[in-house]
């Protein structure tokens, strides 16, 4: 049996930010497992969200939940303090900008988080591949980092593939683009940490889209 499990993580970046606890919360009811919370700096990625006081202000809102930042940040390391005071449980970085991912791996870890290491679509997976060992989950863009609502890439399933076939036990995510219509494909290639941010938000029922996502990557676990 495996240990793996289809966790849906639903990004709040399309939400209606003035309303970023209802919508959370919405989004919990509706059996997310997880809140993606996107974080852009504007020098990574050409766009700017929001920093580690409005995760701190959330969290005193909402104690439950397991929160995953997605740091698109020029420079990780400097938010790892902050964003462990705001109780955050997954610090997701990318590996692009920096080059010393192993000691950026050791402080998130000693801060109490678990470790995430990104990279965007022209990354090859060979550069993330050498740090599997000191990370609890490697995410797969699925789209240029930086705006809700793109296409999904398709062609970074070989990514995903090429992980799963040899790391059978490894947490692996996509982000970008992912909905009922692209599920399949991810699901098949072997991601169970999903992603999904418009899809969601502007479901007509986001219960039976979240359910149906998680359905769809779980009966592909349990076929394995
Ligand atoms: C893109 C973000 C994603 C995005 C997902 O840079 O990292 O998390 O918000 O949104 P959709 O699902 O709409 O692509
Ligand atoms: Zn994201």
């Amino acid at each position: 049996m495996s240990r793996l499990r289809a966790l849906i993580g639903p990004s709040i970046l399309n939400a209606d930010l003035s309303q970023l606890y209802e919508e959370s919360q919405k989004l919990l009811s509706n059996g997310a497992d997880y809140l993606h919370l996107d974080v852009m700096d504007g020098h990574f990625v050409p766009n700017l969200t929001f920093g580690h006081p409005l995760v701190k202000c959330l969290r005193s809102k909402i104690k439950e939940a397991f929160f995953e930042t997605h740091m698109m940040v020029q420079n990780p390391e400097q938010w790892i303090v902050p964003m462990a005071n705001a109780s955050v449980n997954q610090y997701t970085f990318h590996i692009e900008p920096v080059s010393n991912v192993a000691d950026i791996c050791r402080k998130i870890k000693e801060n109490g988080m678990k470790v995430g290491l990104a990279i965007k679509p022209g990354t090859p997976v060979e550069t993330v591949e050498r740090y599997v060992d000191l990370s609890d989950m490697i995410l797969i863009m699925t789209v240029e980092p930086g705006f809700g609502g793109q296409k999904f890439m398709e062609d970074q399933m070989t990514k995903v593939k090429y992980l799963r076939e040899h790391y059978p036990l490894l947490d692996i995510e996509v982000d970008g683009g992912v909905g009922p219509s692209t599920i399949n494909c991810c699901a098949r290639a072997g991601a169970n940490m999903i992603v999904s941010g418009t899809a969601v938000i502007g479901a007509s029922d986001q219960a039976a889209t979240i359910k149906l996502l998680r359905s769809t990557v779980q009966q592909v676990i349990d076929d394995h």
